[in-house]
């Protein structure tokens, strides 16, 4: 999927600027460099970079342009439950999706199944047990086996507004909190987004699939919200994840951020979004966005440079986490959108015959830069949209410690007026039982985020220790957790302390 050389030379590009950071150096000579030569459609520039660039299609929208634009398909309606699903859940009417697939597998374009269990558009399948719900997740999963690579298998789980439950009407009735605590983790708790996830994953393993498993969700892109609160369903779905990646079972192998921009004070982009994407990778588990679509709203109608710069940092967001492996816009014509008023993609015209707008060359030119952002080949982001996320990686050395003890090295991506840390713990020639790092930040840096460790202090000397599923290192072996801040990164200096 990807070009090794051109990975290569990226790499050295990062490590260049890596040492231009850490010796205090301004201006890097990236002219040096050889340039890549910019790939022409989004799916060799996505596959360049190193994750695929994919469209919702239903088999009436199979034009020419999908498999030369697209890497990746998603039926846009033709796997639903009320498109397959029979009220014991058995299989029907499994032609279009069928179709979908073959025509995936033919240009060699991946799949993502979309969706086994969700509250809308259930059909037949609506009220029913988990009994049937697990039923069902088997004969769809064993339908299409690998040549599906991703399966969402629970969708938009988590309620509206912003309160950080989970939605209550079914199929989430089926979920029991015993002892009611808030959580569905416990001795007789049951929890449908569980117990979908272990059937799923019972079937993936006994018919030995490489298929991926997803949870999907809207409004959960951000670390916050309009206004700068906490975003609570992102903070929710988090938790889901944590709880079934972390422990004895690792259920979650993916997530899903729809990513259907819009100017409700929940759906916004919001800076945050690559530090959000970041912490979730952080457990790792891949990151997708998975029904990309902006409001013309969200640049005051402007489908222009306005929409194209929204695009922008939605791409480089997703490009500057490793882990972000895909990307899915919701159709391909503005026209064709399930939100055509909102004019939210990356084409005008419909029915075969597609334009493209400033946002499609914004996306490709964004994908040609690669990962690190930095390839020299590619015109500069343009200032308003290099205002709010300007790709910049840095990774400082270890900290020399007693090898018996710990040694902890961050790496920083930055943009101007707030960067993320992924800070690595690394246990020494023997096992550590718990970790304490204590972080002495620049002037002017002060932690507004933190994942997978508890903290204490905002600003300048601010102490990180492990969280229960975390502590235990074994020999050579390390962990990570995550903070996001204000401020410039560059010069946090580090102490690790096995405790
Ligand atoms: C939408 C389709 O685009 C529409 O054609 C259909 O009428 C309704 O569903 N979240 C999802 C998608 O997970 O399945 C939805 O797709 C959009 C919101």
């Amino acid at each position: 999927m990807t070009d090794p050389s051109g990975r290569v030379r990226i790499r050295s590009v990062v490590a260049a600027l890596a040492v231009a950071v850490l010796a205090g150096g301004g201006a890097v000579a990236v002219g040096k460099v050889p340039a890549l030569a910019a790939e022409t459609t989004l799916r060799a520039a996505a596959a360049k970079a190193g994750l695929f660039f994919g469209v919702a299609a239903s088999p009436g929208r199979l034009s020419s342009i999908v498999n030369q634009e697209f890497g990746q398909l998603t039926p846009e309606n033709d796997m639903k439950p009320d498109s397959i699903a029979t009220s014991s859940g058995g299989l029907r009417n499994t032609g279009n999706a069928d179709t979908l697939v073959n025509y995936a597998q033919t240009n060699n374009m991946l799949v993502r199944g979309h969706t086994l269990v969700w509250h809308s558009q259930a059909g037949q399948l609506q009220g029913t047990s988990q009994a049937t719900l697990n039923t069902f997740i088997g004969n769809a999963i064993t339908r299409w086996g690998s040549r599906i690579a991703y399966w969402d298998v629970v969708n938009e789980a988590l309620d509206d507004n912003n309160n950080g439950r989970r939605r209550t009407q079914w199929p989430h009735s089926l979920s029991r909190d015993a002892n009611g605590d808030g959580d569905y983790v416990d001795a007789g708790d049951t929890d449908v987004i569980r117990d979908s996830f272990r059937r799923a994953k019972e079937v993936v393993q006994q018919n030995g699939l490489t298929t991926k498993l997803c949870i999907n969700d809207y409004d959960v892109e951000g670390l916050t919200v309009s206004g700068g609160a906490r975003n609570n369903k992102a903070q929710a779905l988090y938790d889901i994840v944590r709880a079934y990646t972390q422990g004895t079972e690792r259920l979650i192998d993916c997530v899903g951020f729809q990513a259907h921009f819009n100017d409700n004070p929940n759906s916004i982009i919001s800076d945050d979004l690559q530090a959000n994407i970041q912490r979730f990778a952080d457990l790792g588990v891949e990151v997708h966005i998975t029904e990309l679509d902006i409001d013309d709203d969200l640049s005051n109608n402007d489908i222009g440079q306005g929409q194209a710069n929204n695009y922008r940092k939605v791409v480089r967001a997703c490009l500057n986490v490793a882990r972000c492996t895909g990307i899915t816009v919701w159709g391909i014509a503005d026209s064709e959108s399930w939100r055509s008023s909102e004019r939210g993609l990356l084409f005008t015209g419909g029915s075969g015959n597609y334009q493209k707008k400033a946002a499609y060359s914004a996306v490709l030119d964004e994908l040609n830069k690669g990962r690190s952002g930095v390839n020299p080949s590619s015109p500069p982001v343009s200032p308003s949209a290099s205002a709010s996320v300007s790709p910049s990686v840095s990774v400082s050395p270890s900290t020399p410690t007693d090898p018996s003890g710990c040694s902890a090295s961050v790496s920083l991506n930055s943009w101007t007026g707030g960067f993320v840390a992924t800070v690595r713990v690394t246990a020494g020639s023997s096992a550590i039982n718990g970790w304490r790092i204590t972080a002495g930040l620049p002037a002017g840096a002060a932690v507004t985020n933190h994942w997978n460790a508890e903290r204490s202090g905002t600003s300048g000397t601010v102490q990180f220790a492990n969280v229960g599923y975390n502590g235990r290192i074994a020999a050579g072996q390390f962990t990570e957790f995550g903070f996001q801040s204000s401020g410039a990164g560059a010069g946090t200096t580090l102490t690790c302390t096995a405790t």
